[in-house]
């Protein structure tokens, strides 16, 4: 289980996070604000269907930076006040996490602030079947999908969220996960099975580590690509302050313009690229 605090300006639970979560937030909070002009277009007055967010690995929505101590908004919040201040509201927000304590905190933060969301508490895969069930497949929507490792993003995930025909995805991927456990996930394959089908025939275990692990992405965005309406795009490195790689972000939009602004984004302050 994650490290927690408790956050005094509330007194609920909060996760230990690193700094560079900020930026994964930033991000997140600068697509938001990107896309609002879209978003109008799929909500009342001027059209229907709806714009969704979609956090399937929500946490509590409040974190602690075990650098300094400071407690700083999860992307639960980041998320929802980013769509506030744009002046352009999600139509739903759509949170899950398998930790019944998180969706507790969560719950409260959000009623608090005034908002309203569905809350779910199963793993991702699952939920994610009641979840695309829920939105209007004539909206656009957007997913944020931040597991801690590779085990807890089985590939089925991406699969049926990308099946709506206009559905934005922000994958955060632990690269972390991928350095540290590379030989273990090769010689069990059970986690890479579930997290990239197929990796068998497309890559050749004996390459050393860092080639391996290159052929294992470039695989799994071929596999983004193939579902056809969303190519993965905007690939961006978060690295940790001592520039050590931990976590990807990768964007898939089947929408050009989405992947534009996305583009106009991920552009600033890039610190490195993933190949
Ligand atoms: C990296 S944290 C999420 C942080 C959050 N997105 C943020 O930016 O504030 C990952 C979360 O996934 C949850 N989790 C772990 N396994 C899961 C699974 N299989 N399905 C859904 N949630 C899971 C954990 O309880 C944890 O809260």
């Amino acid at each position: 289980m994650a490290r927690r605090a408790i956050d005094p300006s509330d007194g609920l639970i909060a996760d230990i996070v690193g700094p560079w979560a900020l930026e994964k937030h930033e991000r997140l909070r600068k697509y938001i604000d990107a896309y609002r002009g879209a978003r109008a277009m799929f909500l009342p007055p001027r059209g229907s269907g709806g714009a969704a967010f979609v956090d399937l690995f929500s946490g509590p929505g409040r974190s602690q930076r075990d650098d300094n101590g400071q407690f700083i908004d999860g992307s639960p919040l980041v998320a929802y006040r980013a769509a506030l201040q744009s002046r352009t509201r999600f139509s739903d927000l759509h949170f899950n996490d398998i930790d019944a304590d998180n969706v507790d905190a969560l719950r409260q933060r959000i009623e608090s602030l005034g908002g309203a969301a569905h809350f779910y508490n199963e793993s991702a895969e699952k939920a994610v079947e009641r979840v695309a069930y829920a939105l209007d497949p004539s909206g656009l929507h957007f997913a944020f999908l931040d597991p801690y490792n590779l085990e807890n993003l089985p590939f089925s995930i991406i699969q049926r969220l990308a099946k709506l025909p206009r559905m934005d995805m922000l994958i955060h991927v632990s690269v972390f996960d991928l350095q540290r456990n590379l030989r273990r996930y090769l010689d069990d394959g059970r986690v890479l099975d579930a997290f990239m089908p197929g990796w068998r025939d497309a890559v050749d275990p004996n390459r050393v580590d860092q080639a391996v692990r290159t052929d294992l992405l470039h695989y799994w965005l071929g596999l983004i690509r193939r579902l056809g309406t969303s190519p993965a795009e905007g690939i961006e490195l978060v690295s940790a302050t001592g520039g050590q790689r931990l976590y990807w972000l990768v964007f898939v939009s089947a929408n050009e313009l989405g992947r534009k602004l996305w583009g106009d984004i991920s552009n600033v302050h890039v610190q490195g690229r993933l190949f």
